[in-house]
């Protein structure tokens, strides 16, 4: 196929150069939104004198009819074409003729692929943002479910403090509502016309950037034509959302790996989101958990890879700028595979009360509130800390634990220890009762509740 800038050479390009520099292998996913953005485009030269009523019309014709042949299959992208951009306006001269080759009038495709891309990442941001929604609601059900599952909280990985299964379940939830704002944020900058900036230094022609800015859903231009063409921060900043939606993945899915070991047994994964082993009959393993921990170094390398792709351009438009395109589509379709997967992952996990509860019973999980009792009964709490560490050491001493120890043994360490200390350090007492903002008890995860819900509303 002859180049359209074949004009100013002697020479073709050679084939193997012209494979390196083609991109329409990977740009084609954007032909509804260069397609849409050229029919705004036609419409506003039209409005503004540059083209003709007629000639608008035709050309809109053999654009449309060219987005439904590309819809339906019926048009092939032709590989051999320099990128989208190329691929549909040699296409639309093909069908409509002379009138074809005036679409390009005071546009360049700096700020055609600039436009595209803007176009169709708004349009991944909504996608993924629906696909939060899912998890988040996935993850809402099990909270709910697993209201009063008591289980250990570690730190350190070490058993800590004793609280519930829902509680532990809605720190992800905050992290995905976190991760939705910050979609939502990006989109807001995202959504910005770069179209009608050209080359670099906008164009003498009549134009209405406005018009088109409004026309393509866009909430203003881009203010500065040289910014409009060479920014991608927009793409920086989403792939750095997806690289944080994927490091809560991965840790989520670390723990659903540990809790679904024979070691911790906390919960059952379903068996659709589970593999077997090709030769030890008894596995179950948490393939879909582990993939995405996965997958999390990919778009953690897309977004390193496009920061330094941009860092030493100079402005406007390089060449290097096509690598834009894999880098957030690779982050984007991972992101969205991801959370295709993970969503009814959690939904169909299934708890299991009794091992979250008898692992809960160990560890002397439930010192931090012996040593609270203490200070209900008028101890400084630094003073009451020391002595259920000394009891705690006893306690390992004798092959117990703080429930089981008897009342004498505890009275030979502080004369205000009473019977009443093994209600205060039960595992009910000690999760249901804190009820400070934002605790794992009751009150507070109704509120938990309560704010992811008015969240996603
Ligand atoms: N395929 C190119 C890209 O993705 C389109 C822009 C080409 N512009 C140019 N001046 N060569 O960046």
């Amino acid at each position: 196929m002859e180049k359209m800038w074949a004009g100013r050479f002697v020479k073709a390009l050679d084939k193997e150069a012209d494979d390196f520099n083609s991109s329409i292998s990977f740009d084609c996913k954007m032909y509804k939104q260069d397609i849409t953005g050229s029919l705004a485009h036609a419409s506003m030269l039209s409005k503004c004198g540059i083209i003709t009523k007629s000639e608008c019309e035709t050309i809109s014709d053999g654009l449309c009819s060219i987005l439904d042949d590309l819809t339906s299959g019926k048009l092939e992208i032709d590989l051999d074409a320099e990128d989208i951009h190329m691929f549909v306006e040699a296409e639309l001269t093909k069908r409509i003729g002379e009138v074809g080759k005036k679409l390009h009038t005071a546009r360049s495709r700096n700020d055609q692929v600039a436009l595209d891309i803007r176009m169709y990442l708004r349009d991944e941001i909504d996608e993924i943002i629906s696909l939060l929604r899912k998890l988040i609601g996935a993850i809402l059900t099990q909270a709910k479910n697993g209201k009063g599952l008591i289980m250990p909280g570690y730190t350190h990985l070490q058993r800590a403090q004793p609280l519930t299964f829902a509680h532990h379940l809605l720190a992800y939830g905050m992290m995905f509502t976190r991760d939705i704002g910050r979609l939502s944020d990006c989109k807001k900058r995202m959504n910005y016309s770069p179209l009608g900036s050209c080359a670099l230094a906008g164009t003498t022609y009549p134009t209405d950037r406005l018009y088109t800015a409004e026309k393509l859903g866009f909430d203003g231009i881009c203010e500065n034509s040289i910014d409009g063409v060479s920014d991608r921060d927009f793409a920086v900043e989403l792939l750095s959302a997806c690289s944080l939606i994927m490091t809560h993945l991965s840790r989520f899915s670390e723990e659903i790996i540990l809790w679904s070991s024979w070691e911790f047994k906390f919960v059952e994964l379903d068996d659709s989101y589970t593999t077997g082993s090709s030769i030890m009959p008894q596995k179950k393993n948490p393939d879909m958990a582990e993939l995405v921990r996965g997958k999390t170094g990919r778009v953690y390398g897309d977004l390193m890879g496009l920061l330094t792709v941009l860092k030493g351009i100079p402005l406007a438009y390089n060449k290097d700028m096509q690598e834009d395109k894999e880098s957030v589509f690779d982050a984007t379709d991972t992101v969205k595979k991801c959370l295709s997967v993970f969503a009814p992952m959690i939904e169909t996990m299934k708890p299991i009360p009794e091992n979250m509860y008898k692992a809960a019973q160990k560890g002397f999980i439930n010192a931090t509130d012996l040593a609270d009792y203490l200070v209900v009964k008028g101890l400084p709490f630094r003073s009451a800390y020391k002595i259920v560490g000394q009891l705690v050491a006893h306690c390992i001493d004798l092959g117990t634990v703080l429930d089981e120890l008897p009342i004498e043994e505890y009275k030979k360490y502080d004369p205000n220890f009473d019977s009443d200390l093994y209600e205060a350090i039960s595992l009910e007492t000690c999760v249901m009762k804190r009820n400070s903002l934002g605790g794992c008890g009751e009150e507070s995860f109704e509120r938990q509740v309560k704010y992811i819900e008015q969240y996603l509303a």
